[in-house]
């Protein structure tokens, strides 16, 4: 489904990724863990098509990413450390305005059941300027899978939420992979990598230091490898 091959992404004389090597399957909920600088956001957004690659292959659902980037971006929805939302915009208005980019039908009613989803039916006509970060966050991720995209790209997710909307989002990601979807979540947070994720990848320098599958929500598993990679602890 996803298939990366040597991918380089250089800026300013610097080398952010250096040469990943990936393969994803259809379904697969991975987490992409590693240090402040690592690359992970930069590789996130490269596959958002927000930024081009330097050099190397990135094949979705056998498209090119260079050559087919608007097939593309509508199998992907990406949730980034900023929120995209309008702030003087709705819940509602925001989600009604990014499903009709994307051309979702009966949008008002799918956009509804969103904000109802994601906990914020009361709040459904207020502009978003006053909510907290919690509730933005929210929206944000309704807003990230507003046209049921294939592929999700979470930068994050987590961050700011409270418990239930913590829930909420694990049920988001758990309900897509059980249509089908394909998740990639860069996280700090281990409990929620060991939780939801099935595969881990993690990155150091721009490069995949280790590559693995876990099971029974095993969290110590995740822990021990990180350390092992990242702070050289065995
Ligand atoms: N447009 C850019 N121009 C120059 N350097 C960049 C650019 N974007 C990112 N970088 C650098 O690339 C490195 C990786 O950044 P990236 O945001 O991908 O890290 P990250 O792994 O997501 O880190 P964090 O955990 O802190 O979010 C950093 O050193 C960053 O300063
Ligand atoms: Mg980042």
């Amino acid at each position: 489904m996803i298939e990366i091959k040597k991918l380089i992404k250089q800026a300013d004389n610097k080398i952010i990724l250096r040469g990943i090597d990936l393969s994803i399957k259809q379904g697969e909920t991975v987490a992409i863990l590693g240090p402040n600088g690592a690359g992970k956001s930069t590789l996130l957004k490269v596959l958002a098509t927000l930024i081009k690659p330097t050099s190397g292959l990135v094949k979705i659902n056998g498209l090119d990413l260079k050559k087919d980037q608007i097939e593309v971006k509508k199998i992907f929805g990406y949730l980034p450390h900023s929120s995209l939302l309008y702030d003087h915009y709705s819940p509602l208005e925001n989600l009604i305005f990014f499903g009709k980019l994307y051309g979702v039908k009966n949008i008002e009613k799918r956009a509804t059941e969103l904000v109802k989803e994601v906990g914020l039916s009361f709040f459904i006509n207020e502009p978003v300027k006053n909510f907290s970060r919690g509730m933005i966050q929210r929206i944000a991720i309704a807003r990230a899978i507003v046209h049921d995209p294939k592929i999700l790209l979470l930068d994050e997710p987590h961050t700011g939420l409270d418990q239930g909307a913590i829930s909420i989002l694990n049920n988001v990601i758990l309900s897509m992979k059980e249509k089908g979807s394909t998740t990639l979540m860069v996280t700090h947070d281990f409990k929620q990598a060991a939780e939801i994720c099935d595969r881990i990848i993690i990155i150091k320098n721009g490069k995949i230091a280790d590559d693995f599958k876990i099971n029974e929500k095993s969290l110590s598993v995740v822990s021990e490898k990180y350390q092992l990679q990242v702070e050289g602890v065995s």
